[in-house]
């Protein structure tokens, strides 16, 4: 198993940074007060939240380079293949826990407010958004490697991995839950430091060398086929 810097932290160096980091401490103590430490639930309702930034990015970039006519230097691709990637993690915690009628009305209300700050913060500042995944995303190493915690000190039940997370990222048969949070987490380091390197390009500097190994995936149009 590749190993992950779990530590990594932008320190925030503007405004944008700042604000960034503030909206998502605001939502953290949410998600922790509201979840504390039910992690299959928890991974279930954030997941549904995390697919959404790839794919604004993806259809405002795409957009941008219409009207410009200029490359996306592959940065289109990147976020709609981080969105697929936060979508399959959904299909894969679904497996493992249920959400209840309150979180299922959590998760349609939340779409509509997320979905729409993230379009306008996009839209105003692209620095401030991808800095905000960046964020997101290092919160989201810390939350899976607590679940690991739970995991290896049997407060959470080690069940067998479900059967799209073998297919998905090419698993052992008898693969465990802690495998899979743990290819999970490594998803979640590459797209925080792809988000961390994003931020910084748009502010100008050079493109991001220290970026997590991104895990295997198995092309997703098959899952399920
Ligand atoms: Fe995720
Ligand atoms: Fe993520």
């Amino acid at each position: 198993m590749t190993q992950i810097d779990t530590t990594v932290h932008h320190t925030p160096r503007d405004f944008s940074d700042r604000c960034a980091l503030a909206i998502t401490k605001v939502l953290r103590f949410s998600a922790d007060l509201f979840f504390a430490k039910r992690y299959g639930h928890r991974a279930i309702v954030l997941e549904t939240v995390a697919a959404v930034p790839g794919m604004v990015g993806a259809t405002l970039t795409h957009l941008s380079c219409l009207r410009r006519m200029k490359d996306d230097r592959g940065w289109i691709r990147t976020l709609l293949e981080e969105a697929e990637n936060e979508r399959m993690h959904l299909m894969t915690f679904i497996e493992v826990a249920q959400p209840t009628g309150f979180e299922r009305f959590m998760i349609v209300s939340v779409q509509w407010v997320f979905y729409l700050f993230f379009f306008a913060l996009y839209l105003i500042s692209s620095k401030t958004a991808h800095r905000v995944v960046g964020y997101f995303e290092e919160e989201a190493v810390i939350s899976y490697t607590l679940y690991l915690k739970e995991i290896d000190e049997g407060r959470s039940a080690n069940l067998p991995a479900p059967a799209i997370a073998r297919h998905y990222w090419g698993l052992a048969e008898n693969a465990t839950l802690r495998d899979v949070v743990l290819v999970v987490r490594a998803d979640e380091a590459h797209h925080r430091d792809v988000n961390h390197g994003f931020a910084g390009e748009i502010a100008g500097a050079a493109a991001a060398t220290t970026v997590a190994p991104y895990p295997w995936h198995a092309d997703t149009i098959r899952v399920g086929a």
